[in-house]
């Protein structure tokens, strides 16, 4: 099986293209720049095969997948900078990347018979109330322009495709890009007090984990929409503020101990408010993974001490 992965220079693709080789399935990497030479860590993506493609050009797109003729896509390119999405002059940029690309990529894929996987999030929904949501809930109603052209983005693949997976993430974190986890470690070290936000609800992902279940998915024909977070529960960006500090204290850092760094928790308002806005519940209920035989991420802790072995080493 040859599976092409987009958006291999960020947090995910990287991941998901290391997943492939450590398989030894053969796997394509493309991102938006000429080359690609890879993170500086010895890692598989510096060794296997990069192919250069805009998702927003339709003739390259087209062209890449006619002489790639991969089995399957697993379509991790997008536009991230959720709050610079909000910008008047960003927004067609986003809308043509998340929307248009992803469009590009659907009706490639339908013209080869290619499977596609395309990554989304739970921005897609308003983020009200305290249920999690469903894969299959089709209340779309997105808060900011990133949510909204991911949904234009889920809506592309769905229109376009007989079978694809629509696999919804959230609260990534990934050793290729900025996170939460970076940037708490990064200000924890030099701040005596922080605030972090408790109202607003969800589980993080690593994408290392993430990508495991996502190479399992991509080999079977279990088509359709899925939710995919670690396991552990659900939790605030304060609980998981609280989390990093309490490992970063235990592994001897003593700037994130409780004698050094205060964290309190405030509401969304208190903190100020941000240019996009952010759903409340981010509650992804993912059940449906195991009714269908695919093995769950493991808790968010392990992930969180697993990601942080990896970032301090
Ligand atoms: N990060 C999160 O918290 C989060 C949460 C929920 C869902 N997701 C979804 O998960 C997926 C992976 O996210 P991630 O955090 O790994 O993203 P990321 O680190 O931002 O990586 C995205 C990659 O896509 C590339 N890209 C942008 N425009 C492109 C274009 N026109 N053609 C080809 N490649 C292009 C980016 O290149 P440049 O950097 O040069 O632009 C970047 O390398 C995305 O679909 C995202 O929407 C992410």
């Amino acid at each position: 099986m040859k599976i092409l992965v987009t958006g291999v220079a960020g947090q995910l693709g990287h991941d998901v293209m290391n997943e492939l080789n450590l398989r030894g399935i053969e796997g394509v990497g493309s991102d938006i720049a000429e080359a690609y030479s890879g993170l500086d860590d010895g890692t598989a993506v510096t060794t296997m095969p990069y192919v250069k493609m805009d998702i927003t050009d339709k003739a390259e797109v087209d062209s890449v997948l006619n002489s790639v003729r991969p089995d399957a896509v697993i379509h991790c390119a997008a536009w991230t900078a959720v709050d610079l999405a909000e910008d008047e002059d960003k927004q067609d940029k986003v809308r043509l990347i998340n929307a248009a690309g992803s469009e590009n990529i659907a009706k490639a894929c339908a013209a080869i018979g290619a499977k596609m996987m395309y990554i989304s999030t739970d921005y897609v929904f308003d983020g009200q109330g305290e249920e999690p949501w469903q894969p299959d809930c089709k209340a779309y109603a997105p808060l900011n322009v990133y949510g909204q052209t991911k949904y234009e983005g889920e809506k592309a693949v769905a229109e376009n495709l007989p079978n694809f997976f629509i696999v919804r993430i959230a609260w990534v974190f990934g050793k290729n890009g900025n996170n939460f986890i970076k940037t708490m470690v990064k200000v924890g070290e030099n701040h005596d007090a922080l605030k972090v936000v408790n109202n607003q609800i969800g589980t993080p992902t690593y994408t290392l984990d993430l990508a495991k279940l996502l190479c399992d998915m991509i080999v079977t024909d279990k088509y359709g929409y899925y939710h995919a977070t670690n396991e552990g529960g659900y939790i605030s960006w304060y609980d998981f503020a609280v989390e990093i500090f309490r490992q970063m204290a235990e592994r001897g850092y003593e700037a994130y101990d409780d004698k050094h760094l205060t964290v309190t928790p405030v509401t969304t308002e208190e903190y100020g408010l941000s240019k996009a806005k952010r759903p409340f519940n981010s509650r992804l209920d993912k059940s449906k993974l195991r009714e269908n035989g695919f093995t769950p991420l493991p808790d968010w802790k392990d992930a969180v001490k697993r990601y942080l072995d990896e970032l301090l080493s």
